[in-house]
């Protein structure tokens, strides 16, 4: 009887003893956790803008069919936006009749810096939305009103590095392209679809004369943003040239994640490699080999070619986290970038 009492209260000191021990090793990874967190954390060098990218993106996101009012007054809101930012604006005009609309006059509108550099990194969008006779007002949030904002907010937060420290760089060029007439206006086919952007590989196709390089050739990689701004969007590497920078977008936003500085947990960057069967404003650039990096989420969003793609099927914190990593990544792309970069040769 006596030594049974004296076994159960050992037992109890000792459940006691390991509690205290338990809650110490706690406090201890505790302390761990918050010493790590502030070692990430370090204040990121580039702060979000959110305000410039709110009002860019009500400037943007409204009807804007090729040869519309509301087309026009973007096309002159994004010029604007574009030359009070530092960049030198460029348009790449023509005429072309199409299925049903006739004959249109398309504008691509490209803003560059260093346009003397020897080579560019290149970040496109399209801006005109698609024509649907049953839905009128169709504003194209993620289709692409969103990808346009994140490349005026990408050239607005970065703007004190661009217009100093970038400036008058001989290897190195930014190019922002805002392509013209990407939607179909019947159906999807080679003829009716890329409008703008056949255009323009084209005219940057064109030999100068037999030493110097061609303009497309100067375009090191082609970065192209369509369908942003739904929750859960996913990304992945379409083309193994340029598998690492889908793989330095991952680990950024890897970083930010760990260091508390995104908005939710979910991941949008995957560095692996899936079969690229969309067909965007990418393909006359890849049929003249420039590199491309292809930033559309996989699967579409779900409302994409609908009346429902607009304000309302936007995911805020998505939008916001995407931002701040891709203006880490290409202010890192430029920063880092080394002369004899050449993802062709991957
Ligand atoms: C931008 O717009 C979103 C959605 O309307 C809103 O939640 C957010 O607070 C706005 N941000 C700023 C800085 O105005
Ligand atoms: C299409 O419109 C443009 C501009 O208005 C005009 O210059 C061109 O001649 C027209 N083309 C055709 C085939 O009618």
């Amino acid at each position: 009887m006596h030594i049974i009492e004296r076994k159960v209260s050992s037992i109890s000191s000792y459940k006691k003893m390991s509690f205290y021990i338990l809650i110490f090793l706690i406090i201890c990874c505790c302390c761990f956790r918050y010493i790590e967190l502030q070692k990430h954390r370090q204040p990121l060098l580039w702060s979000d803008d959110d305000r410039h990218f709110n009002e860019t993106l009500t400037a943007i996101m409204r009807p804007r069919v090729v040869g519309s009012v509301g087309h026009k007054e973007v096309r002159h809101f994004i010029a604007n936006e574009l030359k009070e930012l530092g960049f030198h604006v460029e348009t790449d005009e023509f005429s072309q009749i199409v299925p049903v609309l006739g004959n249109l006059t398309f504008v691509n509108l490209l803003g560059i810096i260093n346009p003397e550099a020897s080579d560019f990194l290149a970040l496109a969008c399209h801006y005109d939305s698609k024509y649907f006779p049953d839905i009128p007002n169709f504003i194209g949030a993620t289709d692409s009103a969103v990808p346009c904002a994140t490349l005026l907010n990408t050239a607005k937060t970065l703007n004190s590095y661009l217009l100093t420290d970038f400036k008058n760089r001989q290897d190195l060029g930014l190019m922002l392209i805002f392509f013209d007439g990407e939607e179909a206006f019947l159906s999807w086919s080679k003829a009716d679809s890329i409008y703008g952007s056949k255009h323009l590989a084209r005219k940057l196709s064109i030999s100068p004369d037999d030493f110097t390089k061609r303009h497309i050739d100067r375009i090191e990689v082609l970065i192209l943003l369509d369908l942003l701004g739904t929750a859960s969007q996913k990304f992945y590497s379409f083309y193994q040239n340029t598998d690492t920078l889908l793989e330095e977008l991952s680990n950024i936003e890897r970083n930010l994640m760990k260091s508390r500085q995104l908005e939710g947990h979910n991941y949008m960057f995957f560095s692996r490699r899936i079969q690229n069967m969309i067909e965007d404003d990418h393909l006359p650039f890849l049929d003249e080999d420039v590199p491309i990096l292809h930033l559309i989420p996989v699967p579409f969003p779900k409302y994409w070619h609908t009346a429902k793609d607009d304000a309302d099927s936007l995911h805020w914190p998505t939008i916001r986290n995407f931002n701040k990593i891709f203006r880490i990544f290409i202010y890192e792309y430029m920063k880092n970038h080394k002369e004899n970069v050449n993802f062709r040769l991957m």
